[in-house]
């Protein structure tokens, strides 16, 4: 017995400078290594998987802020559960529709990549899945009104409280303040974030643009908060919530005019047309019509066929630089010496004139032949595209910038792929599922549920539209 108890001990003392040797090992090979990180894969890169694998996403979103951030996520990897309300879904599944019965190009080209489960949100048994979900996800993101969340039972302290480390990451229209609890579509963003003062013809009234930088742009913010919340939760282990707010987004991709709302306090903005024209500057940034905004003025010009085609045209930056090379491919090389134009301060006030001259020059070709001609000379232009050009280009589907999928009720459809290219991760883009396609395949294999026990839930309602009320005779 005393034998057998020595053994043990002497294993166990044995067993212990074994764990501190390994201990001591691992510590220097984290050193080696930097911070801990493990050993640089031995695989090829693209065969490593994908940036998010192992990244689970409630997406709670609708129409297209939300779903453009959680959109990009599925295709960086993440496993996106989208939630939606049966019978119905998505809004944008039935919004301007173009195949009869089948999804709209707004709900396939926001919602590619994920899985789709129906979920009355309001019905008990609908909120005991939904805790399920939150204890097994890592992210709930979501874009509803003001409060709709909290109505759902959903609030930051129940979420938090199930699953510590969630993290919640929310789209609104405007942050804390006059405005938080107001609705907001895009275009009110562009308004209140600047953008709209700032775009147009001064002439005219405000403008939108068409890139939707309230919407897309502010999807995509939160997707980047979403990314530094996780890093985060690796050192605290806890989740937080994430808002952007798009007046707040638009205003970020807008701070330019800010910029320059400030320098207007110093004299007037000598690189605006209206400097040259001789128009005064009011209190506020006037909108700047193709003006270039930045340092090297620039302008919209014609390009042969503008007669009949409405894209027909190229924008031209008259880069300090190479303005020498600039005036001998327009054929004024006079210009270069000509103290009226040879250096940027000299032309600031003479700018329509000089991209008229410009103009002339490029109405002698198409746009292409003029982007290949500057080109050659190093002079920073850019055709105007139209969407069917786009549509019809090359080589943005063979960067997977623009892909083809395939859909099973409106067939092929061209939708936007991944624009940030990861060298070790390659794009996942999928179709979008149709309504409550993964319902079955996500309680049974993300929640666990038996066969037994699916069917119940399908009885209970939870996961399908309630009946409808009939009219009363
Ligand atoms: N089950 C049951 N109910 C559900 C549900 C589900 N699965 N999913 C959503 N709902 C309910 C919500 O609980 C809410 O009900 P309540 O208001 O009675 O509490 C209701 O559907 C509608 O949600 P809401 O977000 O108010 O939609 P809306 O169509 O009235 O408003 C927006 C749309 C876009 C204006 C609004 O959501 C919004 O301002 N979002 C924030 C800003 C934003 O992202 N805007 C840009 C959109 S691209």
């Amino acid at each position: 017995m005393a034998k057998r108890k020595k053994a043990k001990k002497h294993r166990t003392k044995a067993t212990a400078k074994k764990s501190a040797r390994k201990v001591v090992k691992l510590a220097a090979s984290k050193k080696a290594n930097g911070n801990g990180l493990p050993r640089p894969s031995n695989k090829p890169y693209g065969m490593a998987g994908r940036a998010l694998d192992g990244l689970r996403i409630l997406d709670f979103t609708h129409v297209q802020s939300g779903p453009t951030c959680t959109q990009l996520l599925a295709y960086m990897g993440a496993d996106v559960l989208k939630v939606e309300r049966p019978g119905a879904g998505d809004i944008t599944r039935g919004q301007l529709r173009d195949v009869p019965n089948a999804d709209s190009l707004y709900f396939t080209m926001l919602n590619g990549s994920k899985r789709s489960i129906t979920i009355d949100s309001k019905h008990p048994k609908g909120t005991e899945i939904l805790n399920r979900l939150i204890k097994t996800c890592d992210v709930l993101v979501e874009n509803f009104a003001p409060g709709a969340l909290d109505r759902m039972g959903l609030t930051w302290e129940h979420i938090h409280k199930t699953n510590p480390r969630m993290i919640v990451a929310s789209v609104k229209g405007f942050g804390p303040g006059p405005y938080e609890d107001c609705k907001v579509y895009e275009n009110v963003a562009q308004c209140a974030g600047g953008s709209a003062s700032t775009t147009g013809f001064r002439e005219g009234p405000p403008l939108v643009t068409g890139a939707q930088i309230g919407d897309s742009g502010t999807g995509l913010h939160l997707a980047l908060g979403i990314m530094a919340a996780l890093y985060q939760r690796n050192r605290t282990g806890r989740g937080q919530k994430v808002l952007c707010a798009m007046q707040d987004g638009v205003l970020n991709l807008a701070r330019v005019k800010l910029r320059d709302q400030q320098r207007l306090a110093h004299g007037p903005l000598t690189e605006y047309s209206q400097y040259g024209e001789g128009v005064p500057f009011g209190k506020a940034v006037p909108r700047a019509g193709n003006d270039s905004g930045g340092g090297q003025p620039g302008w919209i010009v014609k390009c042969k066929g503008w007669e009949n085609d409405p894209d027909a045209y190229l924008y031209f930056i008259t880069q300090a630089p190479v303005w020498g090379a600039i005036c001998d491919v327009i054929g004024e090389p006079s210009w270069k010496t000509d103290p009226e134009y040879a250096t940027p301060k000299a032309r600031l006030p003479k700018l329509k004139q000089i991209f008229a001259r410009i103009e002339q020059f490029t109405m002698t070709m198409d746009k292409f032949e003029a982007m290949d001609l500057f080109n050659k000379h190093d002079i920073p232009c850019g055709p105007i595209l139209s969407m069917k050009e786009i549509a019809e280009e090359q080589s943005l589907r063979s960067t997977g910038t623009v892909v083809e999928v395939d859909h099973p009720t409106r067939g092929k459809y061209l939708t936007v792929g991944n624009p940030i290219k990861l060298s070790d991760s390659p794009a996942d883009v999928r179709r979008s599922p149709l309504l409550g396609e993964h319902t079955d395949e996500i309680l049974k294999d993300v929640l666990g549920f038996k066969a037994a026990e699916i069917a119940e839930i399908k009885n209970s309602g939870a996961l399908s539209a309630p009946p409808k009320k009939e009219k009363a005779a």
